[in-house]
């Protein structure tokens, strides 16, 4: 790696993210099915139609993985915590699920991690997908009742809470391109899941402020959006892609208004009295985690419904994923947020990384691909914080190779092979160059 921990403000968090589905193995411990299970069921959803059931067994082995995560000489550690673990028909509280999050919290606080728990990663218990999901306004109450149970149970013991993560993935993604649990395309059903969303993470907000929880806030997606080439129609393409992969989530959150350009696009499909919602979804937050991946290059496409724009594939080299590898786009977006959005506040890089096609050979796994990755992105961090981003921490994805969604356990992410015959666990050359980065003399 090209930076040491001493690049960076005393205090700075260095730390890796997971997600309960895709971890933790949902059929263990009284788990109730989510969306992701039937949306896995279907055929031609999810590479080789994989599921979450047993994924890292990481619901037996988290005490093992989280002392791997402490060798590394990390500070910090975000998962997230399964509301249909939790309550599996989405009301009903499971024991058994609460045990196992009292667990984690101790086993995590124990090796001196600061946990940092995301309430909402997308593990919608099914009994409420069946009621439309995030397109029914009463999924929003029914996420702040397990707010309530969840936060009574470990919120004082959290250094961070997010509401949610990605809401862009969870309601454009998955609502109106289909890629993702529920899987469908339809813009009605997509803007009312942009705005229920954005109303869960406010009803969030409100009942971990009524139990005095602090450091509260969410954690979005954002790409690096640029037009195509020089024309105006590609200008005009790109700026409404980043109002709504970009702007959308942020705008809502830190001004209360929503993008004029996107409201033109579905306004008419919005839930009556939507406007009424915005001091809530507007409330402050105390900090805000971005997810940085890749950037995105866009064009008009007059054939195409709206928002009538088409994805065309870039130059630079690509991951496993097919993403484009562009790190000034995380300095681009760090600086942005803290310009345009939220000042001073607290930022954290909740993720970043790449996926590759690592393979064990004599024992190891040579990723040199992923360092630099890595090193780039974490340089570019400190680019954002020269220039006057307040950026306090920085969380690779992920920890394990682990069930990508609908690329199944195809795409690997992890600083850690996962064996998925075995579950064995080979931490991977980049896991130990950032240790040797940061780890504390
Ligand atoms: C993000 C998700 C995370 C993982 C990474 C690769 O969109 O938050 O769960 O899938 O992408």
């Amino acid at each position: 790696m090209q930076f040491k921990r001493s690049d960076f403000p005393q205090g700075f968090l260095f730390g890796a993210a997971t997600a309960a589905y895709q971890i933790e193995g949902h059929k263990f411990g009284g788990a109730g099915s989510t969306h992701w299970d039937t949306f896995a069921a279907t055929p031609g959803n999810v590479v080789r139609a994989e599921d979450g059931a047993l994924a890292c067994d990481h619901y037996h082995r988290y005490e093992a993985d989280l002392d791997l995560l402490k060798d590394a000489g990390m500070d910090a550690y975000r998962f997230s915590t399964s509301w249909a673990r939790v309550m599996p028909d989405g009301k009903t509280v499971n024991p058994e699920g609460l045990d196992f999050y009292d667990r984690l919290t101790d086993a995590i606080l124990e090796r001196g991690l600061k946990p940092f728990q995301t309430l909402y990663h997308w593990e919608l218990p099914s009994a409420l997908a069946d009621q439309g999901g995030w397109m029914n306004r009463d999924t929003v109450l029914r996420f702040g009742d397990y707010v309530d149970v969840i936060t009574d149970k470990i919120g004082s013991r959290m250094a961070s809470i997010a509401t949610i993560n990605e809401p862009w993935c969870v309601s454009f993604l998955s609502h109106f391109l289909g890629h993702h649990a529920p899987g469908l395309r339809d813009i009605r059903a997509t803007a009312r899941a942009m705005h229920h969303i954005n109303l869960a993470h406010g009803e969030a907000m409100t009942r971990l402020r009524a139990k005095g929880m602090k450091n509260c806030g969410i954690v979005l997606n954002f790409e690096a959006t640029q037009p195509a080439d020089d024309s105006a129609s590609s200008a005009k393409a790109a700026d409404l892609q980043d109002a709504i992969n970009n702007r959308w989530f942020i705008e809502g959150i830190a001004k209360g208004t929503y993008p004029q350009v996107v409201i033109d696009g579905f306004g008419q499909h919005m839930p009556a009295g939507w406007q009424d919602d915005m001091a809530q979804i507007g409330q402050p937050i105390d900090f805000l985690g971005v997810n940085y991946y890749t950037r995105g290059k866009v064009a008009h496409d007059a054939d195409a419904p709206w928002p009538h724009t088409k994805s065309v594939t870039g130059t630079l080299d690509k991951t496993q994923m097919g993403w484009e590898i562009y790190p000034d786009g995380l300095h681009t977006t760090l600086t942005r947020m803290a310009k345009d959005y939220v000042g001073d506040l607290p930022i954290f890089v909740t993720e970043n990384g790449m996926a590759w096609d690592d393979h064990i050979e004599n024992g190891a796994v040579y990723d040199p691909e992923r360092i630099n990755f890595a090193s780039d992105h974490i340089l570019a961090t400190k680019r954002a914080i020269a220039d006057g981003a307040n950026v306090q921490g920085f969380f690779y994805w992920s920890l394990l190779d682990n069930y990508e969604w609908a690329f199944g356990y195809e795409k690997r992410f992890g600083m850690i092979h996962v064996d998925f015959d075995t579950l064995q666990r080979t931490p991977k050359a980049s896991y130990h160059a950032l240790k040797s980065a940061i780890v504390r003399a």
